[in-house]
């Protein structure tokens, strides 16, 4: 592995591919301690062995990461997961039928659970799930223990939805990088704790409320339920340099428009989320065009995003980069 990469000092990591070979290179990095960067079907991920506490911290220390903001494990299916959590029958049923893919499930932690209380932030739960992704499971596969893995990103920044973005914010802070092209959600995943007084949404994202809600009823708002919250839901995150107008419908002198659909008229859109419509292929683009525009732009204007289904993620991720420091 780069020891160098501790000092911050190191060499730009080498990005690879997904091939087999590629991928028992990166489990060798993993269990000699090291940080890999794995695409995921949501956003890339920054992946150390989540049972080694020494590589634990040093995501905290790359990401510049507060330390009482844990970290979501990945599994590789149920039965690793229920080697580390309680399971209810209710998070059984969602494992079930979403996993793999985008749904994070928060969920006590066993006395046995050998991932590193660093992982965790120290709490009494652990957040878990399983990738919709070749490329994670087959490195989840070789390491044989649950990997930690927040997104790939220097801490408050937007989440990386290309290798590219990784070596842009962390090139020469990790180890190594998995290049698995495009992330095909580009949200990332939406977190439930489904808990005894029924399950509470602790973050949108790229599953759709409609969907879980088919499983266990009218999702609760974290505000409603005393005691569960995600941390890391920190009012201003994923945020771009430049400053954000929401719901635009018209364009100001020296803004750049990031459209969505048709574009109202007097209006020039800089780049376009989904010339459809489309609320998957908004999401798909999200990241990227915000990083795009924030190259060339100090002020972005985004046209008005519906609230439904994958909308609530995009517009959870738009007032949170839009939020003042
Ligand atoms: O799609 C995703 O979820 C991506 C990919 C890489 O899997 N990961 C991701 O990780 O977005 P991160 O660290 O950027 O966001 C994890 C969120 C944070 O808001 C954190 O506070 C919350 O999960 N979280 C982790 N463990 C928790 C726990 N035990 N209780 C409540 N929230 C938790
Ligand atoms: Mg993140």
């Amino acid at each position: 592995m780069n020891t160098d990469s501790q000092s911050g000092s190191g060499a730009p990591a080498p990005v690879i591919g997904v091939s087999p070979a590629d991928l028992d290179r990166a489990a060798a990095v993993i269990l000699a301690g090291g940080l890999v960067a794995i695409p995921t079907e949501t956003v890339y991920g920054l992946a150390a062995d989540a049972t080694n506490g020494v590589a634990v911290a040093r995501i905290y220390t790359a990401k510049g990461r507060p330390s009482f903001n844990p970290l979501i494990c990945h599994v590789a299916d149920l039965a690793m997961a229920e080697t580390l959590a309680d399971f209810s029958p209710l998070a059984r049923s969602l494992a079930s039928r979403f996993w793999p893919g985008p749904l994070t499930l928060v969920l006590p932690r066993k006395p046995s659970c050998p991932v590193s209380d660093l992982a965790t932030a120290g709490l009494p739960t652990i957040a878990l799930r399983s990738p919709k992704h070749l490329a994670a499971l087959g490195l989840i596969a070789r390491v044989g223990r649950p990997l930690a893995a927040p997104s790939a990103n220097p801490s408050e920044s937007l989440s990386p939805t290309r290798a590219s973005h990784v070596v842009a914010g962390l090139g020469s802070l990790i180890d190594l990088i998995l290049d698995g092209g495009a992330c095909e959600a580009g949200l990332e995943s939406t977190i439930v704790a489904p808990g005894e007084g029924g399950a509470v949404m602790l973050r949108p994202g790229a599953l759709a409320r409609s969907e879980i809600e088919s499983l266990t009823g009218s999702l609760k708002a974290p505000e409603a339920a005393s005691g569960v919250l995600a941390p890391g839901m920190l009012r201003r995150h994923y945020a771009p340099r430049a400053s954000l107008r929401l719901g635009a419908t018209d364009q100001r002198s020296g803004e750049a428009y990031l459209a969505f659909g048709p574009s109202p008229a007097g209006v020039s859109p800089s780049l376009n989320l989904s010339i459809r419509g489309d609320l998957e292929e908004a999401a798909a683009n999200l990241f990227a065009m915000l990083r795009a525009l924030d190259e060339t732009h100090s002020m972005i204007a985004v046209a008005p995003i519906s609230d439904t289904g994958l909308g609530e993620g995009i517009n959870d991720r738009l007032k949170r980069a839009g939020a003042l420091a």
